[in-house]
């Protein structure tokens, strides 16, 4: 496990929305250099840049045309390396996004395996044997091409799926993982990741990593030995570099040979890790509708059962093995701040950046950045509103871009009680600077970082009260007083509203939260 990992606090960053530097209304590399002193400040010392690559941008660019291009509407690829240079040297790192599981329709390896005739790229994707043919359990398309066959889709419709093989094959078509063409997918990946790495990135967040080798796979181990491989060659060619999954079942992905896993809402998984801060459904609209049950809800009973029944079964099974990291939200989830005030949000803030594993700031979210109700922009649908620019200052388009408000990429909040970061930094009790404080206080205490020392205090019911080392953190998100006995004693080392640990007692008033140290 690189060291750097220890003390690591990721800033996810969709670089759409993040800062135009060249006020063409789109952010852009050079936008994300100016704001490093920014991230740095706010006490973020890695990034991960969603997918910045030559695309059609039917999914936001999850769909990669090439691979080996940075998209010229972010800049080029010696950009790119500038900005890895110059953010190494403010001590940050940069993570770049793979999407291993599928290429856009548009990608010339995929226009090559469409063709009639076979060719070296014939089975890069994954063709049945027949134009009618159904692929049971898989989404396929047909009729497209002047191959007489049906290919299977990862995801949206302009999203092919690159061939790793199946690990039980049934039909004909279906190779097997050790076929020769589904090894030169595998390793035409490792080019793409060699190149990257060889560019100046440090790592990569792996998009729908459980998704490579097909399925008839419910512990996913044919596409665990996939990334096994992967890892080997990580280790030996460049044993600084990092890679995070969206697997989110550490379980698997972690003893697959990931560093780290989201545990977050996706593919089914890690329902607990919504009952901290989205416990409710939403309608056609994007409403809310029925009751929401959050645990950071101030009214909605605080109940953190589902989350750590989930998350202890993982983090026991992988302390030894790799990093849970817990996010603030992404570009595919609702903004918390859709459903939770400032002070809910802090008080989500102060648990997620005292647990351990490595945490996800999703850009935005240090402000309580809103969720729009928007109509969908490049395949985002309900998650578009969890992309909107960036919240700089009252400025024309909140300060993202100087360009019209029209050519932005996405519209702005026009509420004008919206949060900016000019006006947060402002206010020392604002939830910036209580993020910053947050993460100063991570940094400063090894406790606080990655490392699996994690000890249940007071769980069952309020106030919620675990151990990390010499430190003692307890949470009370209800707007009513709890207090838990824990048997220990500690000095104050950073408290949100009325908290104290005294007599063996962990006693918090209304929607507080505290750090103690014991003695
Ligand atoms: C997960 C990504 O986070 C999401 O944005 C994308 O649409 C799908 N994978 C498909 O790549």
């Amino acid at each position: 496990m690189p060291e750097w990992l220890q003390d690591a606090v990721f800033y996810e960053i969709y670089p759409q929305s993040f800062y135009d530097a060249n006020g063409d209304g789109i952010g852009d590399f050079e936008g994300i250099r100016q704001k490093l002193d920014y991230i740095k400040d706010l006490g973020c010392n890695a990034l991960w840049i969603n997918p910045c690559f030559d695309s059609p941008f039917k999914d936001a660019g999850y769909d990669v045309r090439d691979y080996k291009k940075a998209a010229p509407r972010y800049g080029t690829n010696d950009d790119l390396r500038r900005l890895f240079e110059a953010a190494h040297h403010k001590g940050i790192k940069v993570l770049l996004d793979l999407v291993p599981g599928h290429t856009s329709e548009e990608h010339p390896w995929f226009l090559a395996s469409k063709s009639a005739e076979p060719n070296e790229y014939w089975n890069r994707f994954i063709w049945t044997d027949h134009c009618f043919k159904r692929a049971a359990g898989l989404g396929f398309i047909g009729g497209e091409s002047e191959r007489a066959a049906t290919y299977i889709v990862n995801f949206f419709k302009c999203q092919p799926a690159l061939n790793y093989g199946f690990l039980n094959p049934t039909e004909s078509w279906q190779l097997p993982v050790d076929h020769p063409d589904c090894i030169a997918t595998r390793e035409a990946l490792k080019e793409v990741m060699r190149f990257w790495l060889d560019a100046g990135c440090d790592g990569f967040r792996v998009d729908m990593a459980m998704s490579l080798v097909k399925y008839d796979d419910p512990d996913r181990r044919g596409t665990a030995g996939v990334w096994r491989n992967i890892r080997d060659m990580l280790d030996r060619e460049y044993p600084e570099a990092v890679i995070v999954s969206e697997w989110s079942y550490p379980k698997q992905a972690l003893h697959a040979g990931f560093h780290l896993d989201f545990l977050l809402d996706f593919d089914g998984n890690a329902g607990g890790y919504r009952s901290l801060f989205r416990d409710y459904t939403l309608d056609r609209e994007n409403r809310v509708s029925g009751p929401d049950r959050s645990f950071f809800k101030k009214d909605a009973g605080g109940d953190s059962r589902r989350f750590f029944d989930e998350y202890l079964d993982h983090y026991e099974d992988t302390k030894e093995t790799g990093l849970i990291s817990l996010v603030t939200g992404n570009h595919d989830t609702v903004r918390l701040g859709y459903t939770l005030d400032q002070k809910e949000l802090a008080l989500a803030y102060g648990f997620l950046f005292t647990m351990p594993g490595a945490p996800f700031l999703y850009y935005g979210d240090e402000i309580g950045m809103p969720y729009l109700n928007l109509p969908t922009k490049e395949g985002g649908y309900f998650r578009t509103g969890s992309r909107t620019p960036m919240q700089w200052s009252p400025d024309r388009n909140l300060g993202f871009s100087p360009a019209e408000a029209e050519k932005c990429y996405l519209p702005v909040d026009a509420s004008p009680q919206t949060p900016t970061v000019e006006a947060q930094e402002k206010d020392p009790a604002s939830l910036l600077n209580t993020v910053k404080a947050l993460l100063r206080l991570r940094h400063r205490e090894p406790d606080l970082q990655a490392k699996s020392n994690l000890v249940m205090l007071h769980r069952e019911t309020l106030p919620l009260v675990y151990r990390r080392g010499s430190l003692v953190i307890g949470v009370n998100p209800s707007g009513k007083p709890a207090q838990g006995s824990v048997n220990l004693n500690g000095r104050p080392v950073y408290t949100l509203g009325t908290a104290r640990l005294e007599q063996g007692t962990c006693a918090l008033g209304p929607q507080s939260f505290g750090v103690w140290r014991v003695y």
